[in-house]
């Protein structure tokens, strides 16, 4: 599959950059984005393309024509004012980037006590009113799971940017279908997690790429705690550990090794009850919460993630004093240790065969949050930028994760369609 979600921001992005903005031209004729911009078209497509995209222009809304700057601030509704978003609105709120418009959540409470808390000037109870409310440009999905690929469509359909949480739909083909309906009405969507934008994954994947490992033959990623408490959906159907933990570990594996041929998975379930804040009996668990995921490389190279609800675990939900690696890669003359989780990392121990004692380096996070995704997407879109984490990617590691259920229910191992541009960095 191509990349083709680029254009259409491109498209905006050139507009910006000739006809309105002369910071974010500076940002266009960056020299990696032109290297990137030529080895994709040829000059004279290029001024062809410029020329299309000046009659374009005639096309903007005449007060961005007149208007001295690009548009500024990205204006934010946040859908879904529970646990996560509690994380997401006081960094949201701290960009200079948003403005947050509107708050929504089918329990008012939540979405007006998120609203005042955050100063958000309206609140909504349903996404038909949200949409249909005070106009804004980013729709940030914090809802259950199962509700994300429905509430995305329809964000999409009323003209909205998407950054979802994951997963960014509730199958590979409904994804493939939201990125087609994006492309098609000039939208993009993208999804969580940002595991991609830490220091400590730049640094292994410069690691990788200069081969200082040699060929890479294995890796491994794990996560897992006691699960969570406060929601039933995690342990619904399309619930399940594995899109809400292991897909941490298939970002940052894919991220670091690339795309996955074929997956051979075996899943259970441990806890065959739960007790949950928000129902009064016990709950039947029907998702996963103990997962095996092994991976086949394009490369050759064979990971293996695994991830539960089981995982007796002393770093509580936030992993603060995970000291331990949790992704590990090895290769031919070296291996290398991400330290703490890949969400919240603190350290990489490496050993190479010209350096054997491992060594601990990139203990600075800097200002990298897991929590930093949408924040992040806004910037991008403030400044017509493209941004590291892409679409495809999101999809694939959601091609992954139907694919271990499938090899779970047949036994066998399943072929992947999906792929994505690579290497990240
Ligand atoms: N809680 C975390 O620490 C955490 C961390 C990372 C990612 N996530 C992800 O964030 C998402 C939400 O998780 P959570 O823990 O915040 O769950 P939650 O149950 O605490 O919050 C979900 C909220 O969405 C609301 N909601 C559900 N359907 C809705 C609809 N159709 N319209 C409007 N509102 C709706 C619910 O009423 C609830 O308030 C999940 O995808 C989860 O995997 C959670």
């Amino acid at each position: 599959m191509q990349n083709n979600q680029t254009p259409t921001f491109s498209l905006k992005s050139i507009l910006y950059s000739f006809i309105l903005s002369p910071r974010i031209y500076i940002v266009w004729f960056s020299p990696e984005i032109y290297t990137r911009m030529k080895k994709s078209i040829s000059r004279k497509d290029f001024i062809q393309q410029v020329g299309i995209m000046g009659a374009l222009a005639s096309l903007l809304p005449s007060n961005l024509l007149a208007g001295e700057t690009a548009p500024q601030q990205v204006r934010v509704g946040i859908i879904g004012c529970g646990s996560v978003s509690t994380q997401y609105l006081p960094h949201l709120s701290k960009s200079q980037w948003v403005r947050l418009v509107s708050t929504c959540d089918i329990i008012e409470e939540r979405a007006k006590a998120a609203a005042s808390k955050y100063s958000v000037p309206n609140y909504y109870t349903s996404i038909e009113k949200m949409l249909s409310g005070e106009p804004f440009d980013l729709l940030v999905n914090l809802t259950n799971m199962q509700e994300h690929g429905k509430l995305n469509k329809l964000g999409l359909e009323h003209g909205r940017n998407i950054w979802s949480e994951k997963p960014m739909a509730n199958s590979y083909q409904e994804g493939v279908t939201l990125m087609e309906l994006a492309k098609k009405k000039q939208l993009r969507i993208w999804g969580a997690p940002a595991v991609v934008m830490s220091p400590q994954f730049a640094y292994m994947s410069k690691v990788i790429q200069e081969g200082q490992l040699g060929t890479i033959a294995a890796a491994h990623g794990h996560y897992g705690h006691l699960g969570p408490t406060w929601s039933a959906f995690f342990y619904e159907k399309l619930g399940g550990s594995m899109p809400d933990l292991a897909v941490y570990n298939m970002a940052t594996l894919t991220g670091l090794l690339g795309p996955v041929k074929s997956v051979v998975a075996m899943l259970n379930i441990i806890t065959p009850t739960r007790k949950v804040d928000n129902r009064n009996s016990p709950i039947k668990v029907e998702a996963e919460d103990n997962s095996m995921v092994l991976m086949e490389h394009a490369s050759g190279a064979l990971s293996h993630v695994q991830s539960g609800f089981n995982y007796f675990d002393p770093y509580g939900h936030e992993g603060v004093g995970q000291e331990k690696p949790t992704v590990s890669i090895w290769g031919t003359k070296g291996n290398m240790h991400l330290i703490g989780y890949d969400w919240a990392p603190t350290g990489v121990d490496i050993a190479t065969e010209t350096h054997e004692k491992t060594r601990r380096v990139v203990m600075d996070t800097g200002h990298f949050v897991w929590q930093q995704g949408a924040t992040a997407i806004a910037e991008n879109m403030a400044k017509a930028t493209d941004p590291m984490i892409t679409t495809l990617h999101a999809l694939h590691v959601l091609e992954i994760i139907e694919a271990a259920r499938k090899s779970q229910e047949t036994g066998t191992r399943i072929p992947l369609e999906s792929s994505f541009n690579w290497p990240l960095i």
